[in-house]
């Protein structure tokens, strides 16, 4: 007992808070908050759970300054690396300047995923917060023009489009600086991701299948977490507002909705020097 008090009083002296050392940038409907979940289970990772919201500048945060950006960080002991993630980040005109003005080699990940299905479950959280009734139809009328092509505009459609915002971060900060983690295999085999994830940030090995595992009823993986101070341990699912039941698409619109982003993708591709099997 007395050395879990001399623990507890060591470490109350020895945190402080940082800047993130790295951030998860989105993209929006990738997995951003299983990707954040996943490592804030890892010893050596701190982040708050909810988003920050600081560089893409809503609600004025900007313009509280850099202090209290600070200030809003979570407490961690020196070997420990500070996290943050707003998948707004990634879609943002000021976020790539300012975060490089912040730290110019602070690590970036970012998560891609299939863009048609990515459009489907931006509409589908979209579809829930505004209660509409007839999803099927409504996810027609919005992701087409009323001649009948791809609606550009239509914003899950502009935020699939992912080289137009990618272009903006690779202006200021170098490919290798930005891990890309593939967020379909995220899903089905998160551990491959995870110690790529570990990798890149420079974390020691940690993640295995005694700390991932699939859980078949909630049809997802969910993760393993120690009890605080205790060497019980507890799962832990993302709730349900992640892995939502999607409307079900016609197959005429998703051929229609994977042949618009083919370009889209290429020109992704090449500037990543990586190809996923979109399509
Ligand atoms: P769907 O709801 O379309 O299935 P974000 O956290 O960026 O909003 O992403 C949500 C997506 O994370 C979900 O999309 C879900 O498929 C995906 N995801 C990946 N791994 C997951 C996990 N282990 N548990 C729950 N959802 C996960």
């Amino acid at each position: 007992k007395n050395k879990k008090i001399t623990d507890a009083v060591f470490n109350v002296k020895d945190k402080s808070k940082k800047f993130p050392g790295a951030i998860i940038i989105g993209v929006r409907k990738g997995g951003t908050g299983a990707l954040l979940e996943f490592l804030r289970t890892h010893p050596r990772v701190v982040a708050n759970k909810e988003e920050m919201h600081f560089f893409s500048d809503d609600q004025n945060k900007y313009a509280k300054g850099m202090q209290w950006y600070l200030s809003r960080m979570p407490e961690s002991e020196p070997n420990q690396l500070t996290m943050e993630k707003t998948p707004k980040y990634f879609i943002s005109e000021e976020a790539p300047a300012r975060i490089h003005r912040m730290n110019s080699s602070v690590r970036l990940v970012l998560i891609l995923r299939n863009p048609v299905d990515r459009v489907i479950s931006d509409f589908t959280q979209i579809a829930v917060k505004l209660k509409t009734v007839n999803r099927k139809q409504n996810f027609t009328k919005l992701v087409l023009t009323s001649t009948g092509d791809v609606n550009a505009n239509y914003c899950p459609v502009y935020v699939s489009t992912y080289h137009i915002h990618l272009a903006r971060w690779l202006e200021l900060f170098p490919l290798t600086q930005i891990h890309i983690v593939d967020g379909d295999r995220l899903i089905s085999e998160p551990l491959q991701e995870l110690r790529a994830v570990e990798k890149f940030l420079g974390l020691s090995p940690f993640f295995s299948e005694d700390v991932v595992y699939f859980n078949v009823s909630r049809g997802f993986y969910c993760m393993r977490r120690q009890v605080q101070d205790q060497d019980a341990y507890r799962p832990f699912c993302l709730d349900q507002t992640k892995g939502r039941q999607h409307p079900s698409v016609e197959r005429w619109l998703l051929d229609k909705l994977e042949q618009y982003f083919i370009k889209h993708n290429e020109i992704l591709f090449r500037m990543i020097g990586r190809r996923f099997k979109w399509s």
